[in-house]
């Protein structure tokens, strides 16, 4: 799958732009604050529905305007022109595709499959669990409807039951203890499912690591995932869940929170024998976060059985030339890519042939994005 066309109106800095994209390399190169990220976000609205940070879409629109519109060409099996559209008088986003309006977005489910590589991805190798859970989840929902749709319902089981236990905890009501039992059994159901699918999916994942270490890594040291959750075989994991939150009883009335199930798991990341997190330097973490996302994206591409659009933000940051010059030959590999570089004349190492584009971004009152 290919992005071809990007048209921009009134979207964070840019006034209006219009773009064609190369099938290969598409390097965005320009200063700070001239808008390359947000051509990254444009084609993830495209592709996904919706933005990727958190900011909301209303603080996307350009200052002092109303709507922003974004649209695009993109080749997936068949070519579409998908368009996303938010007005902030509306104070709504609508997606369309060939001019038809898709009103759920879990109805793109594995259509444009993208991967996103961001300098947040920090967060993967030194953050906390739940930005580790997020990777995880991310990659298993893009890749599974099931496990989208077990994920979705154990949430909301584990909302519900939260929401109980603090009535319980205000005062007792046998009628809500009926209750939290009832959802106790749909949080122990649907959470040995996760835990199940997690655990295969971690091992069917690591040899993509590993591969992707190989080809970003000078030595032979190897990665490895440890997936952390209840100590027990598949088989035991009922009872254990059950078992646990019986335990936990009186600890999760008082603090009126779900404390026991996947959503508290975590996965430990090891390099060369060694946990990343406590021994790691800065480039093996670097190095660890951009194998993840590389494996994300071979994975996907095999899973869906199409070209995941592959997004790398500032991925040369805090690298060494010799490494940079690896990933920069592993992404020739990968289909198309988009790679923002703030400064092209740092970038020797890069080589471009007639698949790739670069494409330059300036700051200014029109935002002029040119070809060369
Ligand atoms: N709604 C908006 N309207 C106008 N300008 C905006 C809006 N939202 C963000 N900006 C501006 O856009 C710029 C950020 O653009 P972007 O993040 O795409 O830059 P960048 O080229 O990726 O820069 P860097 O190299 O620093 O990462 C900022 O200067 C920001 O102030
Ligand atoms: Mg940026």
């Amino acid at each position: 799958m290919t992005v071809d066309t990007l048209e921009l109106r009134d979207f964070k800095i840019h006034r209006s732009a219009s773009l064609r994209f190369a099938g290969g390399l598409n390097y965005l190169v320009g200063g700070n604050g001239a808008g390359k990220t947000s051509i990254l976000e444009a084609i993830h609205y495209l592709c996904v529905g919706k933005g990727f940070s958190t900011t909301p879409d209303a603080d996307n629109v350009r200052f002092g305007e109303r709507a922003f519109d974004i649209q695009g060409d993109i080749d997936a099996a068949a070519l579409h022109q998908t368009r996303v559209r938010y007005d902030a008088e509306e104070g709504k986003r609508r997606y369309f595709e060939d001019g038809k309006e898709i009103a759920k977005l879990a109805d793109l489910f594995g259509k444009y499959p993208l991967v996103l590589l961001t300098p947040d991805d920090l967060a993967l190798t030194h953050g906390y669990a739940t930005d580790r859970r997020r990777f995880f989840d991310a990659v298993l929902a893009q890749s599974s409807k099931t496990y989208l749709n077990v994920w979705t319902r154990y949430n909301r089981a584990a909302k519900q039951r939260s929401a109980l236990l603090s009535s319980l905890k205000e005062r007792f009501n046998p009628r809500l203890e009926d209750e939290l039992d009832a959802w106790s059994e749909r949080i122990v159901e649907d959470g040995v499912e996760l835990i199940r699918r997690r655990r295969r999916f971690v091992e069917e994942f690591t040899p993509y690591v590993e591969r992707a270490y190989r080809e970003t890594m000078l030595d032979e040291e190897q990665p490895s995932i440890a997936y952390r959750t209840f100590d027990v075989p598949d088989e035991a994991l009922v009872d254990e869940f059950r078992r646990r939150l019986n335990e936990a009883r009186e600890d999760e009335r008082r603090r009126a929170q779900n404390l026991v199930g996947p959503h508290r798991d975590d996965y430990e990341f090891g390099a060369g024998g060694l946990p990343l997190r406590r021994f790691g330097s800065q480039g093996q973490h670097k190095t660890f976060q951009v194998a993840l996302r590389f494996a994300q994206f071979f994975f996907l591409k095999e899973r869906l059985g199409r070209t995941p659009v592959f997004l790398l933000d500032d991925v040369f940051g805090e690298l060494d030339k010799t490494r940079a010059a690896r990933i920069s030959a592993y992404l020739k590999r990968v289909g198309q890519a988009f790679v923002t570089l703030t400064d092209l004349a740092d970038f020797s190492f890069l080589e471009t042939d007639e698949n790739d584009r670069v494409v330059v971004v300036e700051k200014g009152a029109a935002t002029a994005v040119s070809e060369r």
